[in-house]
C-alpha cells in the first residue's frame, strides 16, 4: 500500500511540474491547468488510500472512516465552485488572496492538530517534527491573516491606502524576530504548550501588521509573496506528516511564488524592500483635474473624432490596461481590429508586463476575444515602433503609459518601464473620467498636444466607434 501511495504521489508531482510548464505560454496554459488538476486528483487519491486511513477502514468501516473527509471535500468543493463562478476576472487578485488565506489556514490548523495529537495526547514529539510543525504554523498563520488583509484592501472592505504608524518597520521586524525566538524555544522544549500557542498566535497578528502599511497598488506583489509563504508552510506540513507530495508541491509553490514576486517587482522597477517597507501605492481618488499641474488642458474628442482618426491610420497600436478588464471591452477591441485590418490598417497590441491587476491579465482577456497571439507584442518588442505608428489607442490603461516614469525622478513610478504611447503620431485615450490609475498620480500623456481623450466606458465608446466605422 505504501508503494502504491508513493507512486500516486510521484505521478501527482510530475503532473504539477508539467502543469506549471504549460502555464508558461498562453497557448499551452489550458493544457497546463488540466494537467495540474489531474495531478490534484492523483494526490487526493494517494491521500485517501493512505495506510493509516486503510487501517482505520478495516476496523471502522467506510462511513465512519470517510465521513469527515467526504463532508469537508463537498464543503471545500462548494466554496471553490462558488468563488470561481461568482468572482469576475477583474477581481482575480482578490480571489487568489482568498485562496491563499484558506491554504495558510489549512496549514496552520494541520500544524496545531498534529501538535495536539503527538505532544498533548501522545506525550512525545521529537525536535525535528516540532521544528517543521512550528515553521508550518508560523508561515500558515502569517499567510492566513496577511492574505485576508490583502483581500480586504483589494475589495475595498478596508482602506486600500497604506496605514502607517511610528517605527512600524522596526516594531514589525522585532515581532517577527520574537516569533522566531519562540519557534526555536518550542523546538528545544516541545512540551511547553504555552510557548507553542504563543508562537502560533503571533503570526496571526504579524500578518495584519505586515500588510497594513502596504498600499493597494503593491497588493498583487504581496499576494504572490504570501503564495510563496503558503508553499513553504505546505512543504513544512509535508515534513511534519512525512508526506512527499506536500513537500514537492509546497516547494514548487514556494519557489514559483517567490520568482513571480521578483518578476513583478522588476516590471514595476521596484525593489522588494521598497514594496514591503516603502509604503507605496497610495491612491488619490480625488485628483480629477482637467488641467495639469503645469497648466496644460486635456483635449476631448467625440466618438466621431476618434473613429475618423482611426479610419485614416495606416498603423495602430492598442495599449490595453486595467480599464479594458473593468469594461470587458476585449471583444469589441477585437471587432474594431477586424474592421481596421479589412481597411488595410496594421493593428498590433502592446502588452505591458504589469498592465491590469495580475500577471498575464491582458493576454488572458485578449485570448478570450480570440485575438491571435502573434499580434500581441511584449513591451521590449514593440516600444521602439511607437514613433513610426499613426495611432496609439489606449484602452483603459493609465500608469503603464505614463511618460513621467521615463523622465521625472520625483514621480513614484519613475524608472518603471512604460509603453511609448506618447511617441505615436496621435494618441487616443479611452477612460471614464480624470481619475488617476492605481499609482494615484497624474498622467502627463493626457495633457500632451498629440493626445485626445474620449470619455466613457471603454466598451460603450468602442461599440459606438465600431458602429461609426461600419
Ligand atoms: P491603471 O493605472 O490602474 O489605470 C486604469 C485606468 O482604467 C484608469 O485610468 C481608469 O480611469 C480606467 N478605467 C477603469 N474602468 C474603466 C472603464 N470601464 N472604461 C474605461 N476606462 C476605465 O491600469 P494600468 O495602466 O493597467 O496599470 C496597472 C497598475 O497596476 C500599475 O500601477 C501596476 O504597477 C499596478 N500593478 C499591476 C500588477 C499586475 S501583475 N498587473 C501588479 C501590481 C501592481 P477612469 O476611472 O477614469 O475610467
Amino acid at each position: 500500500m505504501v508503494d502504491q501511495v508513493e507512486t500516486l504521489y510521484l505521478i501527482a508531482s510530475f503532473l504539477f511540474i508539467l502543469g506549471l510548464r504549460g502555464l508558461t505560454a498562453a497557448h499551452t496554459a489550458r493544457r497546463g491547468l488540466i494537467l495540474a488538476e489531474l495531478g490534484m486528483v492523483f494526490a487526493i487519491w494517494g491521500t485517501v488510500i493512505h495506510p493509516d486511513i486503510m487501517a482505520h477502514l478495516e476496523i471502522a468501516g467506510f462511513f465512519q472512516t470517510y465521513k469527515w473527509i467526504l463532508l469537508t471535500f463537498f464543503i471545500g468543493s462548494a466554496i471553490g465552485i462558488a468563488i470561481s463562478a461568482l468572482i469576475p476576472m477583474t477581481r482575480m487578485p482578490e480571489r487568489i488572496a482568498l485562496s491563499h488565506a484558506f491554504g495558510g489556514l489549512a496549514a496552520a490548523l494541520v500544524g496545531v492538530s498534529e501538535y495536539y495529537r503527538e505532544q498533548v495526547i501522545a506525550g512525545h514529539m521529537d525536535h525535528t517534527t516540532m521544528g517543521a510543525i512550528g515553521f508550518e504554523v508560523l508561515f500558515g498563520g502569517l499567510t492566513f491573516t496577511g492574505s485576508l488583509m490583502a483581500f480586504g484592501k483589494l475589495s475595498g472592505l478596508i482602506p486600500g491606502r497604506n496605514i502607517t504608524w511610528p517605527l512600524q518597520n522596526q516594531s514589525n521586524i522585532l515581532m517577527f524576530g520574537g516569533t522566531f525566538v519562540l519557534l526555536i524555544a518550542v523546538t528545544i522544549d516541545p512540551s511547553n504548550q504555552i510557548l507553542f500557542y504563543a508562537m502560533a498566535a503571533m503570526p496571526l497578528l504579524l500578518g495584519i501588521l505586515f500588510v497594513a502599511p502596504i498600499g493597494g497598488a503593491d497588493m498583487p506583489v504581496v499576494i504572490t509573496l504570501l503564495n510563496s509563504y503558503a508553499g513553504l508552510a505546505a512543504s513544512a506540513t509535508g515534513f511534519a506528516l512525512d508526506n512527499n507530495v506536500l513537500i514537492i508541491a509546497g516547494a514548487i509553490d514556494g519557489a514559483s511564488g517567490f520568482i513571480l514576486s521578483v518578476v513583478m517587482s522588476k516590471a514595476m522597477n521596484r525593489s522588494f524592500r521598497n514594496v514591503l517597507f516603502g509604503a507605496f501605492g497610495k491612491v488619490d481618488e480625488e485628483d480629477e483635474a482637467m488641467v495639469a499641474a503645469g497648466g496644460e488642458r486635456v483635449q476631448e474628442a467625440s466618438v466621431g473624432d476618434a473613429a475618423m482618426l482611426l479610419s485614416g491610420a495606416g498603423s495602430v497600436i492598442v495599449c490595453p490596461g486595467y480599464g479594458m478588464a473593468v469594461a470587458q471591452a476585449q471583444h469589441v477591441v477585437g471587432e474594431l481590429a477586424e474592421i481596421l485590418e479589412a481597411n488595410g490598417t496594421q493593428v498590433r497590441y502592446a502588452i505591458h508586463p504589469v498592465a491590469g491587476r495580475m500577471p498575464g491579465h491582458m493576454n488572458v482577456l485578449l485570448a478570450e476575444a480570440k485575438i491571435p497571439y502573434t499580434s500581441l507584442m511584449e513591451l521590449e518588442e514593440i516600444n521602439e515602433d511607437f514613433k513610426h505608428t499613426d495611432v496609439a489607442l489606449v484602452v483603459g490603461a493609465n500608469d503603464v503609459v505614463n511618460p513621467a516614469a521615463k523622465h521625472n525622478p520625483a514621480s513614484s513610478i519613475y524608472g518603471m518601464p512604460v509603453l511609448n504611447a506618447d511617441l505615436a503620431r496621435s494618441c487616443i485615450v479611452l477612460k471614464r473620467s480624470m481619475r488617476p490609475g492605481f499609482a494615484g498620480i497624474e498622467n502627463e500623456l493626457f495633457f500632451a498636444p498629440n493626445t485626445v481623450l474620449t470619455f466613457g466606458d471603454a466598451k460603450d465608446t468602442l461599440t459606438k466607434v465600431v458602429e461609426a466605422l461600419s
